[in-house]
């Protein structure tokens, strides 16, 4: 599963092809498709085209800083590893290796409630870990997980909003995906291996309606609840409308994330860099704004800061390296990015990213 042969990547994109080739089809399909027509994931790609950066000449800007403050932490660039549910499907060395390369690249990495390695693991790594939770149907479920999370050195913590139901991911339904029965969610109560995709058309574990332990009708209240009851910096990530993200910071959020979940979601959402501007002009004050969804280089992390973002985090192309060459590749695909990154600041006369979100943005076209 190394990368053996061939030119060196030399963009994320690059890692699609490479993973492509060893992935089987239907874990392919489950890692790069879209929910319904996929014109949302789609159109995360085409918002971002459109946005011109307009570049600022003679700075004197030469070698840009990076670095980045998020959530209280310095980090090495204004990028995270987005949360991902099963890594091991990829790679057999799943979040371990992907949270080593974050750690490696001194970026935050995102572990998802539903990994396939116990949280424990994954910080031991010694990465900086944000610890993703989908709502458990018991708060005392929620409250169990807080005290593990804290005890295990999560450094923050992330609910993600946009899975009242799973998406209608039709490639997975046509594929009847199911994950394979070894991989179980350790980090769930009881490490319950019933919440897998199932095969049954509309019938997915976060949707499964009896004795699943998620809970589809997580509401503000239940927010402000976790506020009081843990002192990790809060992150409320699946944001695209601005009255949300101001209901987010009022229920104690310190960032939110503007997210379609990778247009995996709801098909027609707009796209995140669409409603990026309008979550800035609502919360910009009041807390910082990730943004995610279609981010695949170092000039997108320029659009979205120039847009307002705070930093952005990348998912898919992660778990592309993931697969095509375990921690090694996602360590290169995360210098890549640092390479571009830097790049395109110098290109466009900032000297750091928070230059960058000063610069004027107008149609590409
Ligand atoms: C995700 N995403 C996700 N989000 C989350 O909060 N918890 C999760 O468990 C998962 N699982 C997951 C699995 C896979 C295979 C993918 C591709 C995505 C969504 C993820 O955090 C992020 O919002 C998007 O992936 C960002 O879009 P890009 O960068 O993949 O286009
Ligand atoms: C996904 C879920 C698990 O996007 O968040 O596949």
């Amino acid at each position: 599963m190394e990368i053996t042969s061939g030119p060196p990547p030399a963009c994320l994109a690059d890692f699609a092809g490479l993973a492509r080739t060893v992935l089987p089809p239907h874990v392919w399909d489950y890692v790069d498709g879209g929910s319904g027509a996929e014109v949302t994931l789609g159109g995360n790609r085409s918002a971002l085209d459109r946005v011109g950066v307009l570049p600022r000449v003679l700075t004197g800007v030469t070698t840009p800083t990076l670095r980045t403050r998020l959530l209280g932490r310095d980090y090495a660039m204004p990028v995270g590893v987005a949360p991902m549910a099963y890594q091991r499907l990829v790679h057999p060395d799943g979040e371990p290796a992907l949270a080593a390369a974050a750690r490696a690249a001194d970026v935050p990495y995102l572990a998802s409630i539903l990994g396939s390695t116990p949280i424990e693991q994954v910080t031991a790594t010694g990465a900086e870990v944000w610890f993703q939770l989908y709502w458990l149907r018991h708060r005392s479920l929620v409250a169990d997980l807080l005290t593990r999370v804290r005890a295990a050195g999560c450094r923050a913590l992330v609910v993600t909003v946009d899975v009242p139901v799973l998406g209608r991911r039709l490639r997975d339904l046509r594929n009847a995906f199911r994950l394979p029965p070894e991989l179980v969610p350790p980090n769930l109560p009881g490490g319950r291996d019933d919440l897998a995709h199932g095969g049954t058309p509309g019938v997915t574990p976060l949707s499964a309606p009896h004795d699943a332990p998620f809970a589809p009708a997580l509401g503000w209240a239940d927010l402000r609840w976790l506020r009081e009851r843990c002192d990790l910096p809060l992150v409320v990530k699946g944001i695209l409308d601005p009255a949300d993200a101001v209901r987010a910071v009022n229920a104690g959020a310190q960032a939110v994330v503007v997210s379609n979940h990778g247009g995996r979601q709801l098909d027609g959402a707009p796209a995140s860099a669409t409603m990026l501007p309008e979550v800035v002009a609502a919360v910009g004050e009041r807390c910082e704004v990730l943004l995610d969804s279609g981010i695949r280089s170092g000039v997108d992390v320029l659009r979205a800061l120039a847009l307002g973002a705070d930093g952005v985090l990348v998912g898919r192309p992660m778990l592309w390296a993931l697969a095509a060459g375990g921690q090694a590749a996602a360590s290169t695909a995360l210098s890549l990015l640092a390479d571009e990154l830097r790049d395109a600041l110098a290109l466009a006369g900032c000297a750091d990213p928070a230059a960058a979100r000063a610069l004027r943005t107008v149609p590409v076209g």
